[in-house]
């Protein structure tokens, strides 16, 4: 085994790549329409333009963080230093993936949003921005010092509709759902592994709709990510998957049969 390489995840992605559906055999008319509003490249958005800009500038900043490990439970067992260009490399989801959920949020008017996992909170722009002046997304980040960098990133983009909830996700995740009373659109994205992932699930259930979207991170990065995820896709309440290998989208639309798709978004 060569050091630092997931021969799982690699084997996964090629598995993924070559059996995702092509668009135009693609049988289901709402992911379909999905593909082509949201999932397709769209054409430049100058709306991108300041949280692109921002993404640059903490790139090139090498203030040092204090980054926490979240174990199972949630229990804080390590800390270490970071600096917040590397946070940018490690954690930031890829502008082509923030975009696909920003035009997601668009297309069903979303406006009550969670995010589990903020980091510097590049993802949280986008949400916020999606949804406007009329929604609010609540952002949840367990280390101190990066929920106060990714605050203060989203009042330098002057984002005030997304607010960060310092803490864990066990901790904070009640709060903001019974703040939210009901929720249309959850992008979970930390603690990748089996229990917690599906017990956020089970949390979030009874605050969905018929309309509702889950968003999972990372489906693929181990067993029990992939079996957390094949888990979420047999769940009755379940509909429609859409495999984007990099992340999972989860509806619950009881007029569509159950059915998944994989689809390449590179
Ligand atoms: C992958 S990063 C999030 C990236 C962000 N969503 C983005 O796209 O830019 C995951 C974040 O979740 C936080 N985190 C992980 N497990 C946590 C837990 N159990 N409670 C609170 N925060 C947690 C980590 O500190 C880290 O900043």
């Amino acid at each position: 085994m060569i050091p630092g390489i997931n021969f799982t995840y690699c084997r996964h992605f090629i598995r993924h790549y070559l059996s995702a559906t092509r668009i135009d055999v693609l049988h289901s008319p709402f992911v379909f329409n999905l593909y082509n509003s949201c999932i397709k490249r769209q054409p430049t958005n100058h709306a991108f333009n300041d949280i692109e800009l921002l993404r640059k500038r903490l790139k090139a900043d090498c203030t040092v963080l204090l980054q926490k490990d979240f174990g199972a439970g949630s229990s804080l067992f390590s800390a270490k230093k970071r600096s917040v260009r590397e946070l940018v490399y490690l954690h930031a989801k890829q502008a082509r993936l923030q975009q696909i959920f920003y035009y997601l949020i668009r297309k069903f008017k979303y406006t009550r949003i969670v995010e589990l996992g903020t980091s510097l909170g590049l993802t949280t722009a986008y949400l916020s921005k999606a949804t406007g002046e009329a929604g609010s997304v609540l952002s949840v980040e367990g280390a101190d010092e990066i929920a106060t960098a990714a605050q203060n990133n989203l009042n330098r983009l002057g984002l005030t509709n997304a607010r960060i909830l310092t803490g864990t996700f066990d901790n904070m995740l009640p709060q903001a759902l019974a703040e939210l009373g009901k929720v249309d659109f959850a992008y979970v994205d930390g603690n990748h592994q089996y229990q917690p992932t599906l017990n956020y699930f089970h949390q979030l259930l009874p605050y969905l709709h018929n309309n509702s979207m889950l968003i999972f991170d990372d489906i693929y990065w181990s067993k029990g990510m992939l079996k957390a995820w094949t888990e979420i896709k047999n769940h009755p309440d379940v509909t429609v998957t859409v495999d984007l290998f990099y992340v999972g989208l989860v509806f619950f639309r009881r007029e569509q049969v159950k059915e998944h798709f994989r689809l390449r978004v590179f």
